[in-house]
């Protein structure tokens, strides 16, 4: 018999599978707009479904008003903050979206215990009980309150790191890798207990272990892994939303959770592997990763270089190749870029992109933001495409980038980043690397690259400078 039910089921089988298409859309430049539209397409048949669901199960009039109420409220603040968000804001925001999905994880536990465990004389207890199911709700509860307190404190820390509200480098209290493993077996231990006995206090207790541990994790990853922290959070707040399906007993929550946590775990893993990381390493806090000594190196003068110099340069190669990283979206520099690299191209000079894959802040930032300025996509290549191809190259143009073309990372084993693949641009002819000072970057690292012979500092704000190239080039195109 067709009820509302069924037709529910039927519409989160659908969800689902708009979920899948809108994670296979999302993998590709060309398809992603695509993929957006199946993940947004997606999650309005959800949440048709859920509440359609909600009111054949005759909610009341009370939680009708508060569903709607919670709905417009986080659609209205949802709507504002896409619409102001910076590109250059969007891990920090997304990281506080993960904390979100904790917190909801957490509450929807502790909701779980208190209509179950906590209310022993109560209908669904006794239900449980008569089908010996409540040592089962009891781990779920147990589970999802530890993931979802873990993911919520540790997207907490990724927030205000990555914002730079507190300092990126890596929080080393003593015994730390201790400290973690103890944790996590206090909590097995913990949570064997409340399973054959929940009580209050039992899940007070992992909730504040939970709380506690997401923090040290994170606290603990500094500088260049802080990408993997974000997709690992992702992938963390996934599995707290499939626990959290679990509990309510909705499908559609688990099969999400499960896309979710099982798609950012292997992004993780991705990242790690271009990285040179220890994925079992980052994800258990850092594990076996110490801090590296101060670096008081003496690495001798550096060059600079106007922009008439560097457009006199670039009208006499014939290869260019432009790694563009961070201060390039900071500087929103990617239309002049895409405007430059018109420029030489017609003028016969190939020109390419190296896209290093943490370049930026948050995975493919380099990719959207040249896709957004039109650079035609065959141009723009990953770090293994193009790092053989340096040596033969007259000029690189390094736009806003810092750690990912430290030659530190290759060829000093002391580096903090040392094992990291980097975009090996010293192998050029000519390297000029646009910044506005002699900083170092996200990892807070010197970079040796800026004193090398080849090299030469084209100082100011990324977008001034290359908007200074190409009206030199326009007056030589004029001549
Ligand atoms: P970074 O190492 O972050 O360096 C960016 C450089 O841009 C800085 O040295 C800065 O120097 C310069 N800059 C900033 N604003 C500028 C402006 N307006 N004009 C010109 N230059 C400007 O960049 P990267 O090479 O892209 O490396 C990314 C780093 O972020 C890696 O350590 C990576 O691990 C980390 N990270 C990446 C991600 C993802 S997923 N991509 C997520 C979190 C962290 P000045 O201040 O001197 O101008």
């Amino acid at each position: 018999m067709f009820t509302l039910e069924t037709a529910a089921t039927a519409a989160y089988v659908v969800a689902a599978l708009l979920f899948i298409l809108a994670l296979a859309g999302l993998s590709k430049h060309e398809t992603s707009r695509a993929g957006n539209t199946f993940g947004i397409a997606g999650m309005a048949v959800a949440l048709i479904a859920t509440i359609a669901l909600a009111l054949a199960r005759h909610i009341e009039p009370l939680g009708l008003a508060l569903l709607a109420a919670a709905m417009a409220i986080g659609a209205a603040i949802g709507l504002w903050r896409a619409k102001v968000v910076e590109m250059t804001g969007m891990p920090e925001l997304i990281a506080l979206l993960h904390s979100f999905v904790g917190l909801a994880a957490v509450l929807v536990g502790w909701n779980g215990y208190l209509h179950v465990e906590g209310d022993a004389a109560g209908a669904e207890a006794a239900l449980l009980n008569s089908e010996g199911m409540l040592g089962i709700h009891s781990a779920e509860v147990v589970i999802g309150v530890f993931i979802g307190a873990v993911t919520f404190t540790g997207s907490i820390v990724a927030n205000l790191k990555l914002s730079a509200r507190i300092k990126s480098a890596p929080m080393m209290l003593p015994g730390k890798n201790l400290l973690n493993v103890g944790a996590l077996v206090v909590f097995a231990a913990l949570t064997v207990w409340f399973v054959i006995d929940p009580q209050l206090w039992l899940l007070a207790v992992v909730t504040v272990l939970a709380l506690l541990l997401g923090w040290h994790l994170v606290a603990s990853i500094g500088g260049g892994d802080m990408p993997v922290v974000v997709s690992m959070l992702n992938s963390y707040s996934g599995w707290a939303a499939a626990a959290s399906g679990f509990l309510l007993g909705n499908d559609l929550l688990i099969i999400t959770g499960a896309l979710v946590g099982s798609s950012g775990a292997y992004l993780s893993y991705i990242m790690c592997k271009a990285m040179n990381r220890s994925f079992i390493s980052v994800i258990a806090g850092g594990f076996g990763i110490e801090a590296g000594p101060a670096d008081d190196k003496d690495y001798g003068e550096h060059r600079e270089i106007n922009a008439e110099g560097a457009a006199e340069l670039l009208s006499s190669a014939s290869s260019v190749i432009i790694t563009p990283g961070y201060g390039m979206a900071v500087a929103q520099a990617q239309y002049g870029v895409a405007d430059l690299t018109r420029k030489l191209r017609a003028r016969g000079v190939n020109v390419r992109f190296g896209i290093h894959p943490v370049a930026g802040r948050l995975p493919g930032h380099m990719n959207v933001l040249l896709a957004e300025a039109k650079v035609p996509y065959d141009i723009v290549l990953e770090m293994d495409e193009i790092n053989d191809d340096f040596a033969d190259t007259d000029v690189v143009l390094v736009i806003g980038a810092n750690d990912t073309v430290n030659p530190a990372a290759s060829e000093d084993p002391g580096s903090p980043i040392a094992g990291m693949p980097v975009l090996t641009v010293w192998n050029a002819n000519n390297v000029i690397v646009f910044k506005r000072s002699m900083a170092s970057g996200y990892a807070g690292v010197q970079n040796p690259l800026f004193f090398r012979e080849n090299t030469q500092m084209l100082f100011g704000d990324a977008k001034d400078r290359v908007d200074a190239i190409n009206a030199e080039l326009s007056v030589t195109e004029r001549v």
